[in-house]
Parts: structure tokens; sequence; C-alpha cells
């Protein structure tokens, strides 16, 4: 039941308007519910959705401006909201075991009764956001313990940007020429219905995928905003694109090209945590799962009626499609600026108080099952892993074995090499997640800024992460 390539128009999430502003901050509230959409012409497919929508609506942060959400849980699970990328305190985390639960949940979240009842005692959760933090996209995500990928593959994320007045200056492409593009692939059945490979298919018992599944879960068809393959008319201008891969486990390698067989440059103008200190252009840019890429595209020596296909070089049949953008008029010429922002945090590793070892593989976990390592152990809630001390400095070496895109919480990184050597053109600028290719190793530097409290680092191949690959960073 799929529908032909570049039909369907894409979908730009609803921006969600806040339900009180003060002068300093603003609220708003999500009701996380089921609802039957139409995804494949024809079908109605059965969703978790943040209000409704997926990807849910996108929120709209100034830098330094509180926001608070309240979150609402609909849904027939446990459930935990975690703000990717944002410096939260610890108790807005989103730790996987402080649950949101259902109105008559009686059930267990993946731990114990006890657990349940102490993590939360409402059906309810705010969660307070200061965002005093670079401009970035950010997205928002369910990250149940032990549950994450399916639930995110049920639709539960959303796009969340801070704004600040570094970027305003800059003057880059607004409004309809600033497309959030969340990139994420699923499999369908017959029925339109989601598939997920899961053991416990209610979700409330046994958790992780069964054994072909191991290494990730991937879909057959790639949802741009929710919409497969789509299509999108653009002018003959500069446009920027805001891409995030909220794919459970599929990496893309993005290229976008013109019908006159020309590749056109991807100018990337930033990172997962915000601007770059000047333009990197890329003739193709890979992705993983939770990177961001903000990037820079101009239609401007296309004639009008052109094409412009983006691309999945890592693709083959099908998944070698991500979405179109047609040339249906002319439009105004913006320049590209030379340079953008100046605030890019500088650690030199002589400043480091500590240098540590990571190795992120696979293995047996405490029920023998097979699933995935930091160090030899699977997560585990009550063991400290990493301890951090406020203020310091820290230089990790990461070591993979296959593909482990690595998520540090609260903090944003510079990667200081790759396999030994510099780090890539595209490793530039702030992040917050490094794509560890097979058999590589990487070393990352940050500072722990921010807030004292339990946080994590994990993988997000998010059935790695459900099936182990998490640890502890305990900021003291
Ligand atoms: Cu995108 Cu720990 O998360
Ligand atoms: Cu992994």
């Amino acid at each position: 039941p799929l529908p032909q390539a570049f039909s369907v128009p894409l979908p730009i999430p609803p921006v969600l308007a806040p339900v009180a502003s003060t002068a300093d901050g603003d609220r708003y509230e999500l009701v996380q519910r089921e609802v039957d959409a139409e995804i494949l012409p024809g079908f109605a497919t059965r969703l978790w959705t943040y209000d409704g929508v997926f990807p849910g609506p996108t929120i709209e942060s100034r830098r330094g401006r509180h926001t608070t959400v309240l979150h609402r849980n609909e849904l027939p699970v446990p459930t935990v909201v975690h703000l990717h990328g944002g410096r939260t305190p610890a108790a807005s985390d989103g730790y996987p075991t402080d649950l949101v639960l259902p109105d008559g949940w009686n059930g267990h979240g993946g731990h114990s009764m006890a657990d349940d009842r102490a993590a939360v005692a409402n059906l309810q959760r705010e969660y307070g956001f200061p965002l005093d933090q670079r401009a970035a996209m950010l997205w928002y995500h369910d990250h149940r313990m032990d549950f994450t990928a399916p639930a995110i593959w049920r639709g539960l994320a959303g796009i969340h940007f801070v704004r600040d007045d570094v970027e305003d200056a800059l003057g880059l492409p607004a409004g309809d020429r600033e497309l959030p593009l969340m990139i994420a692939d699923r499999a369908f059945d017959a029925d339109g219905q989601l598939a997920y490979p899961s053991v416990d298919p209610t979700l409330t018992g046994e958790h992780g995928v069964t054994e072909p599944y191991l290494a990730g879960v991937l879909g057959d068809v790639v949802l741009v905003n929710g919409a497969p393959w789509p299509v999108h008319e653009v002018d003959t201008g500069l446009y920027r694109l805001r891409i995030l891969n909220g794919s459970n486990a599929r990496h893309y390698e993005l290229e976008a090209l013109a019908d006159d067989g020309r590749a056109l440059p991807l100018v990337q103008i930033g990172s997962d945590q915000g601007l770059l200190a000047a333009p990197v252009r890329h003739r193709s840019v890979p992705i993983a799962p939770a990177e961001r890429y903000d990037l820079l595209i101009d239609f401007g020596d296309l004639p009008v009626g052109a094409e412009v296909r983006l691309a999945n070089r890592l693709g083959t049949g099908r998944t070698a499609d991500v979405m179109q953008f047609r040339v249906v008029r002319a439009g105004e010429r913006t320049p590209i600026p030379e340079t953008l922002a100046d605030d890019l945090p500088e650690w030199d590793r002589s400043a480091a108080a500590v240098v540590r070892d990571l190795a992120f593989r696979a293995g047996r976990m405490d029920d023998g099952r097979h699933g995935w390592l930091i160090d030899g152990l699977p997560f585990d809630p009550a063991r400290p892993d990493v301890t951090a001390r406020l203020g310091d400095i820290e230089v990790w070496r990461l070591v993979a074995d296959v593909h482990h895109p690595i998520h540090l919480h609260l903090v944003g990184f510079r990667i200081l090499s790759r396999g030994g050597a510099e780090p890539l053109p595209h490793d530039a600028g702030l992040k917050d997640t490094v794509a560890l290719r097979p058999g590589e190793s990487a070393e990352i530097i940050t500072r722990f800024d921010g807030y004292r409290g339990r946080y994590l680092f994990h993988c997000h191949n998010a059935e790695h992460e459900d099936m182990g690959m998490m640890a502890n960073l305990e900021i003291v």
C-alpha cells in the first residue's frame, strides 16, 4: 500500500502556543494520546502522539526564557519525557524511571512496583527547562527504561527550537524558508499499522526486540515529518533545513541531487548544539540517529520547474530516497554569511581533570540475553557509572564494535579526534551525539556545566539503548 515517491506534500508540525506567558517564561501543556492518522494514503495508522500529531507540536523557546511543559499521559503505558540536547536540571531531565503514569495504571513499567510508586505519585508531570543555552534544534522524545525504542517508533517525538540574538543577527532564512525536517524510517503491515518486532507487543512486561532485530529496527518507508517520501514546493531562494534523524537505528548520508544531474552543495551552518564558527560546504552529510544538521541550500541556480531529490547514499531501493523539492517560482537571492557564531567553547585537552576510556560493545545482559554493554555492563539505574565534578573538563575516549551514536545528557562536547586522526569536516561545532563508526575510536572533550544530579549517557540506536547500552552520569 505504499504511495508513489514525492506525491504526498511535506507536513510542517504545528507550533505549540503557550497556555500562559509571563515576563520571563512560557508555560505549555501537552497530552500524550493515541490517534489514528493517515500516514499511508487510504490507511488509518494507530499512533502514540504528543497532542494528537506526529511529529509532536514544535516548541519555540528563547534562550534563557524559562519553559514549562505539563505532560498528561492518556496512553496505555507509562512514559517519560526527555528534552534531547537540553541543559536541564536533573529533576526535569526525564530519567528513565521518572514515570508519568497513565490513569488507572496498575501494571509495571519494566521495573518494580515499589519504584513506580516512588517515582511518581501523579498522572501528570511538569517539566521545567531553563534553556540557558545556545540557539539550537533540540528534540523531545520518550525515554522510559527498556521501552524507549518502541515508544519513539509509535510516534513519541517532537522538535523544540531554542532561539537567540546571535542567530537573529545573521539574517538566516526564516519563516517558510526554514524547514524543520524529522527524518524517520518506519515499517508497516498490510493493514497500514506500524510493525515493530517487540518480544512483548503490550510494552508492559518483557522488553527488547526479537533476536533478528538486535542490531536495531529498520523500516522500509522513509518518513519526513510523518509523511512518506514527501514533496515540498520551493522558490529559487536560499533555504535553511533543520534536519533531525529521528530514526531508531537507520543512518543516512544525505545529498541533494538536481534533475540536471548536479549535486547541490549542502552548506552546514550548525550542528547538534547550534551554530558553527563558519559555514562548511559538503557534497553529502552523514547523519546518525539523534544527530541534527543545520544546512543552507540554494535553489538559485535552478530554473523554475526543476526538481531536487534529497537522497540517501546509504539506502537501497526506496530507502535511497528521502524527499523532493520542486522549484515552482522565482525567489529572492540571499547571501550565505561568511562567519556565524563566535561563542563556541574551546576546551584544551591539557585542562582536562580526568581522561576516561569507555567501550561500547555487544555482550550478554543480566538475564543472559544478547544485548549491548558499556564497559562490559548493561544499564542499571542503581549503579553509579561515571561520576564527574561540576565545572570539570574531561576527555572521553570512546571505542565501538559496530556503529554506535553516543549521546551525553546535559552537556555539549567537541570532537577532538576520530580513529586517532583529525575529526571529520562534519564533526565541527558543538555536538551532543557522536556517531562512532564500526571499530572506531573517538575522543570528545566537554566541561560538566550546569547542574548537579543524575544524568545519563547512552547509545542512541534506540534498540541498543533499550537493550543495555546506557549508563549513569552523576554530576557532583
Ligand atoms: Cu535523545 Cu537520552 O536521549
Ligand atoms: Cu549502539
